[in-house]
């Protein structure tokens, strides 16, 4: 399976810490992680699954070099593990020198990503993301985060990888519950550039075959990358990012679909809102909407309950970005390639989400979450 044709391609993402270096292709990893690994105490963070689909990679490439371990799954990106994670490095002898390798979904990412920013206050780090999610999004911009008494991603560090590495062989090994879940944040960088707009809308039939998925990421990763050189630390223009995200979030905590799904119907009843209220352009709005719902049908189709969206929106409130004005702060598309930050009073929004929501359910109607 080839990602951008026959090239390997580069992308640098330059900050005040450090220039990253972003490889993006087929065979990336047996490009960069020989020279990477030279002449250093080499340290690997993966998870369980991931160990078990690439265990004999991770062996061929890191040699005896100590491979950590972390159990798959959200509620092990926690403290506890990460302490667990610095205590081996501790033990590894790992010194300034030494190096750590991501290899992973989101999860390996944030807590090993932050293992190597804590670590004698900072080593180098390399990200090998595995999941859509992470090689479109996560695996790029230097977020890293653990979650802390029911609060995602509240315990945190910004720190660059000096190299990212993007290799679709992983890809290969994703159920269809995660590459759906890569497709909520490839619809967001839709909803941020003209450009991706453009292809996910010519190609809309196509939101289910990996290869044209594959084929997003780069032009997504050159999106994020150009954000975060404008914005590293999220003071303006990296907000953008947080598209479809806070209401996706709250529908995430109450209603345990994936995180990508949720985004997508964050994404069409936060356009839903920003279109009556002004914000967003009606005619870009209603194709914008019309590429999420695309993207919902993509299977598998999780289900959703909106009976209790009044009480679901809630969680909104407990998300990062709200500081602002009070009330309810959301990043929303606005035109093509244009986004800005709305806000609502707190019932308001409760109020406007219901009726969205209703709006929505009727567009599916009503059944279609439930189509698989
Ligand atoms: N740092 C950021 O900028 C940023 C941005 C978005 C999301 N995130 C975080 O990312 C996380 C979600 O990431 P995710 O969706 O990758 O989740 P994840 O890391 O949990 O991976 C999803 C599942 O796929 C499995 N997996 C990983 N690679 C695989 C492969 N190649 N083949 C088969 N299975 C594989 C994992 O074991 C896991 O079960 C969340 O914690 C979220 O907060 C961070």
């Amino acid at each position: 399976m080839s990602l951008t044709g026959e090239k390997m391609e580069e992308v640098f993402l330059k900050t005040p810490s450090l220039e990253g270096r972003i490889t993006i292709g087929e065979g990336a990893a047996a490009l960069r992680l020989p020279s990477l690994v030279k002449e250093r105490k080499n340290f690997v963070v993966t998870d369980s699954n991931v160990f078990a689909l690439y265990g004999e990679f991770l062996r061929e490439y890191f040699g005896d070099g100590e491979v950590f371990v972390l159990p798959a799954g959200e509620e092990n990106k926690n403290f506890q593990r990460l302490f667990e994670i610095l205590k081996r490095m501790t033990e590894a002898g790992l010194h300034r020198t030494s190096r750590l390798f991501a290899v992973g979904g989101g999860v390996v990412g944030d807590i090993g990503g932050l293992a190597a920013a804590l670590y004698m206050r900072g080593i180098s780090c390399v990200q090998v993301p595995t999941t859509l999610l992470a090689q479109a999004d996560s695996g790029v911009g230097g977020k890293t985060a653990v979650d802390l008494g029911g609060v995602k991603n509240v315990v945190g560090a910004f720190y660059q990888p000096c190299e990212v590495i993007v290799d679709p062989m992983f890809l290969s090994t994703l159920p269809p519950r995660e590459i759906k879940c890569g497709l909520g944040e490839l619809v967001k960088y839709a909803a941020l550039d003209g450009g991706i707009f453009e292809l996910l809308k010519a190609n809309a039939d196509k939101l289910s075959e990996r290869e044209f998925l594959f084929s997003l990421i780069l032009p997504s990763v050159k999106h994020k990358a150009k954000v975060v050189e404008e914005d590293e630390k999220e003071t303006g223009e990296r907000k953008s990012l947080n598209v479809g995200h806070t209401t996706g979030h709250a529908l995430e905590l109450a209603s345990g679909l994936s995180h990508g799904e949720s985004v997508l119907w964050g994404m069409l009843l936060e356009t839903k809102l920003a279109m009556k209220y002004g914000v967003c352009a009606r005619e870009y709005g209603e194709e914008l909407t019309a590429l999420v719902h695309r993207a919902l049908d993509v299977p598998p189709v999780g289900k959703i309950d909106f009976s209790r969206v009044r009480s679901d929106a809630e969680k909104a409130r407990a998300d990062k970005k709200n500081a602002e004005g009070g009330g309810i702060c959301m990043s929303v598309a606005a035109a093509k390639g244009k986004w800005a930050l709305f806000s609502l009073p707190f019932e308001k929004y409760r109020e406007e989400l219901a009726e969205a929501a209703r709006e929505a359910e009727r567009e599916r109607g009503g059944d279609a979450n439930e189509k698989n």
